[in-house]
């Protein structure tokens, strides 16, 4: 069964959505770059209030058959345009976040484009191999989520 996935403009009305999709255990250890404490709703609001009021990051929230299923970003990062997602746990699974990114990188046309993810995140290694990023290098920093230095791969797409 196929759905429809849509990116939209990011609401106010989307955020609890998404504190709930950030407190879920399985999705930060995947992630493992991710806020110190998910569960601090300040530290949320005062992150999101800085990333929709900069016009240099691009945010947008997926819709998967009208439903709020995540978000897909795109935004500077050590000095480098970089994308990133996160999609709720109930749609994982259905292609969601493959078709959320290549709806972003219609309309991001900043190239080249990168991405990062902890070496064992093989979903999301998975999303950006089929959406045309390659590997062109390491990393490893301190990751919140696993208390612990992590080592991730970092993704480049030219075209
Ligand atoms: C990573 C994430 C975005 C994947 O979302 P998704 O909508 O399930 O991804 P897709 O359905 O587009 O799947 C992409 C590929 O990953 C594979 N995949 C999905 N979950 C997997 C898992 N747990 N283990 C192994 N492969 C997996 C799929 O089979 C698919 O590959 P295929 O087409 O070769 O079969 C989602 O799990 C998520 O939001 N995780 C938490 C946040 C996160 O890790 N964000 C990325 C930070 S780098």
């Amino acid at each position: 069964m196929t759905c429809d996935v849509r990116l939209r403009d990011v609401t106010d009305e989307d955020l609890p959505i998404f504190f709930v999709q950030q407190l879920d255990p399985e999705a930060n250890r995947m992630a493992a770059f991710t806020a110190k404490d998910p569960a601090d709703r300040q530290a949320f609001a005062a992150h999101w209030a800085r990333i929709l009021g900069d016009e240099t990051v691009v945010h947008k929230t997926v819709l998967v058959d009208g439903r709020v299923a995540g978000h897909v970003a795109s935004f500077e990062h050590f000095g480098q345009p970089e994308v990133s997602y996160w999609i709720g746990r109930e749609f994982w699974g259905q292609g969601i976040a493959t078709m959320a990114l290549t709806a972003l990188l219609r309309s991001v046309r900043t190239r080249p484009l990168y991405a990062r993810a902890a070496k064992d995140n093989v979903a999301s290694i998975r999303v950006l191999e089929k959406c045309g990023f390659t590997v062109s290098g390491e990393d490893r920093g301190f990751a919140n989520a696993r208390d612990a230095e992590v080592d991730e791969f970092i993704f480049r797409r030219d075209a």
